[in-house]
């Protein structure tokens, strides 16, 4: 199942990811996120997180995002909310360094480390775009034990445990000083968002084979082994001292 049919699918939701306005409030919060910041969001979705960030802080920001739909929504949330002088948001690859404005001082990457081959190219990327005090949020999905079972591990190629993201973290030349970690009931919730998001196309077009398959596939991994095994935080990563 390639990402781009499974991102469709979560474009109902503000957040396309397993948290909450008030968890990424509180990551922006441990980044010491201001008025000064200059934000990059890295496949922003529908822009609600650089939406929201710029309303509570007053910061600046460009919102990356490849699928047409969601920058086109991602514009207009901007454009509802009245940010279009500090938030610009542009359709295309995140992973281009190239054309990137001057001065970004915080970097996000929430639920798109995929898009950069993993989560230690992700980090790298961060690191990339960012000058030496410069702060990232890095959004995912990790093992919860080290004692996945392998048929599972298969499934999530790019998860890493939490230790192992620590040391990429740190062989990158960040440090990690923060964990926003969702909860269970968080996690719920997003995987019913994403139902609901192929129900509403399964009730539009019930002959849609590929969608069931999904849903079908999408339920058993989580109630089989993805509720027990896996878990999404957000990891605040700054300047070591
Ligand atoms: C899981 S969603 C997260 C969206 C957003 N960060 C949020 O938290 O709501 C991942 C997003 O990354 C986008 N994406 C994937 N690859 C991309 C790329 N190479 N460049 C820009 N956006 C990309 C997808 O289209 C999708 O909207």
């Amino acid at each position: 199942m390639h990402e781009a049919f499974a991102w469709r699918l979560q474009s109902d939701l503000a957040i396309m990811n397993p948290t909450t306005p008030e968890r990424v409030l509180a990551a922006a919060r441990a980044a010491g996120l201001s008025a000064d910041d200059f934000v990059l969001d890295l496949g922003c979705g529908n822009g609600t997180v650089l939406a929201l960030l710029a309303a509570a802080s007053g910061c600046r920001g460009l919102g990356i995002e490849s699928r047409p739909a969601a920058a086109a929504a991602a514009r207009e949330l901007v454009r509802a909310r009245g940010l279009e002088d500090r938030v610009a948001i542009r359709c295309g690859d995140a992973t281009a360094l190239d054309g990137l404005p001057d001065g970004i001082s915080v970097a996000l990457c929430l639920g798109s480390a995929s898009a950069f081959g993993g989560i230690e190219d992700a980090v790298g990327a961060l690191r990339d775009r960012l000058g030496p005090d410069g702060r990232a949020i890095l959004g995912e999905r990790y093992w919860r034990t080290e004692r996945v079972p392998p048929e599972f591990a298969r499934d999530f190629a790019d998860c890493v445990t939490e230790y192992e993201l620590l040391t990429i973290v740190r062989e990158h030349g960040f440090a990690l000083t923060g964990i926003i970690r969702s909860t269970e009931a968080e996690f719920d919730a997003y995987e019913a968002g994403i139902w609901a998001g192929c129900r509403s196309a399964l009730a539009r077009d019930p002959d849609d084979l590929e969608i069931r398959t999904y849903l079908e596939r999408i339920q058993a991994e989580y109630l089989g082994y993805g509720r027990e095994y896996v878990g999404w935080a957000m990891y605040v990563l700054s300047a070591p001292v």
